[in-house]
């Protein structure tokens, strides 16, 4: 199976910078990979290379658990092309998006000769996504991308639509940029070895699509929340395409999030959960509870919930659309008690939190599933509106 989508962004005359998002499921995936940005790389390099004797070269970007599962097959591919490849492992996990992180890769790429020439490869899930999103934007001065995402979260959003940052003590993706890749290889078949809590924290990513703009997507997964929480390969295939299609057609619109007026709210509607979701996720990496940290999709879950309550608050969002999602989160394994995390302290990280323009927080909310709508309030309206009435 090769399936392909594009993301169509506006681009001046003189440039091209659409690019495509290949789905793919089996079948030498990684060979045709290799094939794939060989072409490219060769096209790019054009008379510039031929001649010359060094070797295509890739950075390759990954973390631990990724490295052990998937880099192998990949790195050979690459290999058996001739494509040279200086690899990088980071830990596992959000602690990665760091400016430290940035430094450490950033001087490693130093020592193995990193050039203008090389192409910067992000195998893993978002975190690696945004962290070789950003080294790319930055060193060199910009070297081109492609992303591999592997986890469910980093194909349906994350590899998509060019964001990159990393996490400053302030808050969650407080230094980033963008840089849109050259192309998306989203290997199917890589989920198959996602453990089951990082599969359901993609699916409230893909909620989160449903809610904005497919609506038919929402009752897809109501039918099959049981398939959609076991990664029943076929249905994963459709979630991807249909979040891919909705999420490339909003960047398209408004690709840097600065076009409020454009239809829904321009690509700031895709904040949807996240300005509660990242406090609350920012809230769990301080206090860790057993479980640790809440996976950034677990952190999207809760802020649907808690967001989709305050647009009722505030006459904006379908009374009942609350308790239809917390059902729809709960069947896919998300956690949906979100009444514990609403409290002063965790709200007042939404204060910092980069959606936030002064006192005013511009929250991405529905009025129903498909229309969504952004609302400018008060941060003061979020405690009111939020926080249990005092004793
Ligand atoms: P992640 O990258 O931390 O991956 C989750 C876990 O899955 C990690 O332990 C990883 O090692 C493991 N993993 C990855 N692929 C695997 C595989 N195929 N098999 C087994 N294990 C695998 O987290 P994530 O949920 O993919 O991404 C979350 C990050 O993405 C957050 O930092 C978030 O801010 C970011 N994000 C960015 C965007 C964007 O537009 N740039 C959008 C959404 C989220
Ligand atoms: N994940 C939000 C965005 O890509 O804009």
């Amino acid at each position: 199976m090769l399936t392909r989508l594009d993301v169509r962004l506006p681009a001046p005359a003189s440039s091209e910078r659409s690019y495509p998002v290949f789905l793919v499921g089996d079948g030498a995936v990684e060979r045709r990979f290799a094939e794939e940005l060989q072409r490219r790389m060769e096209a790019q390099a054009g008379a510039r290379r031929r001649g010359t004797a060094r070797a295509p070269r890739v950075a390759l970007l990954t973390d631990e658990t990724v490295a052990r599962l998937h880099r192998g097959r990949y790195q050979q591919a690459l290999a058996d092309r001739g494509i040279e490849v200086v690899a990088t492992v980071v830990g596992d996990g959000e602690s990665a998006k760091s400016l430290a992180t940035v430094e450490a890769i950033a001087d490693s790429w130093a020592g193995a000769r990193v050039d203008r020439e090389t192409w910067v490869l992000a195998l893993g899930g978002g975190v690696i996504g945004d962290l070789g999103g950003l080294l790319a934007t930055l060193y060199a001065r910009g070297l081109p991308l492609v992303q591999v995402p592997t986890t469910l979260l980093a194909q349906v959003d994350a590899s998509v639509g060019g964001k990159c940052a990393v996490n400053l003590a302030a808050g969650k993706n407080l230094l980033g940029s963008f840089l849109q890749p050259r192309f998306v290889w989203a290997d199917l078949t890589t989920l198959r070895t996602l453990s089951a809590r990082d599969l359901c924290a993609g699916l409230a990513e893909v909620v989160k699509h449903g809610l904005l703009g497919d609506p038919g997507l929402l009752e897809l997964l109501e039918e099959r929340s049981g398939a959609a929480a076991s990664g029943e390969p076929e249905l994963m295939a459709e979630l991807v395409a249909r979040s891919v299609v909705f999420k490339a057609r909003v960047v398209a619109m408004d690709e840097r999030e600065t076009d409020s007026a454009a239809p829904g709210g321009g690509r700031a509607q895709l904040n949807l959960g996240h300005t509660i979701g990242h406090a609350i996720e920012s809230a769990s990496h301080h206090a860790p509870s057993e479980q640790g940290p809440l996976r950034h999709g677990e952190a999207v879950a809760l802020g649907l919930l808690a967001e989709l309550r305050l647009g009722a608050k505030l006459g904006v969002t379908e009374p009942r659309l609350e308790a239809r999602i917390r059902r729809l989160l709960a069947g896919l394994g998300l956690p949906v008690e979100v009444d514990g995390w609403l409290r002063p302290e965790v709200l007042a990280r939404v204060g910092v939190d980069k959606k936030g323009e002064g006192a005013t927080i511009r929250l991405a909310l529905v009025e129903r599933p498909g229309v969504p709508r952004l609302v400018p309030i008060p941060e003061a309206v979020l405690f009111q509106e939020l926080l249990p009435p005092p004793a």
